[in-house]
């Protein structure tokens, strides 16, 4: 597991790992919901492949992803409920729903580039997650759940990244993509805390007692 790898602006602290372990059943909930709706994301994008000339791989690629992402939710799921948990019916996901934002609706190719990205943005972070959950991690079953799945985290990453890569030119796509990350460093900032895999690190009581005076409140 390597951060070198993964191109985030923003670098999660260490701490946030124990931070949120402290909770596990209610972290594997946000984590099986999260499996879910990136199972939903691959299949919703499956026939969404830009005309004339889609990627070679397209259906392939989004096939690939749905069926890793569902064997991930059967495996959370299952240690989940053999922990006495169980998977909430409803989940709200702040991070994702603020990175759809940047969507550029009804602009044809650009729009899918966006949404791959999008797609792309949220695995990093994951990655990221995953390989601090690993480490920090002393319960073994749940450490190689962590470990195993930044790879596969990892390899979906580059996929959705490789797929917008080949929809428009080289350089509008590395312009685009580094403002998708501006974006997402802010984004995942203002998340709030707690046991989720998208969630920010408690301030410090220090930092609660005098928190930092936002720009709207500064005008
Ligand atoms: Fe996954
Ligand atoms: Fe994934």
């Amino acid at each position: 597991m390597r951060e070198a790898d993964l191109p985030l602006h923003y670098k999660t602290p260490a701490t946030w790992a124990p931070s949120v372990l402290a909770q596990p059943l209610e972290l594997l909930n946000d984590h099986a919901h999260l499996e879910k709706k990136a199972a939903a994301n691959a299949l919703e994008l499956l026939n969404r492949w830009p005309e004339p000339t889609p990627p070679e791989n397209w259906v392939a690629a989004m096939t690939a992803v749905a069926r890793d992402e569902v064997e991930h939710l059967a495996v959370v799921c299952r240690l989940l409920a053999r922990r006495g948990g169980r998977l909430t019916k409803s989940h709200a996901n702040p991070y994702a729903s603020a990175l759809h934002q940047l969507v550029r609706r009804g602009q044809g190719t650009s729009e899918l580039v966006d949404r791959l990205m999008i797609s792309s943005l949220i695995e990093a972070r994951s990655c990221e997650r995953f390989a601090l959950l690993g480490q920090a991690c002393n319960d073994t079953e749940l450490a190689k759940l962590y470990k195993g799945l930044w790879a596969s985290e990892h390899g979906h990453y580059r996929t959705f990244l490789q797929l917008a890569e080949q929809l428009q030119p080289a350089e509008q796509v590395a312009k685009r993509w580094q403002e998708m990350l501006d974006h997402e460093s802010q984004i995942i900032q203002r998340q709030p805390p707690g046991p989720r895999m998208h969630s920010i690190l408690n301030p410090s009581p220090q930092e609660a007692r005098s928190p930092r005076t936002s720009p709207e409140a500064q005008k």
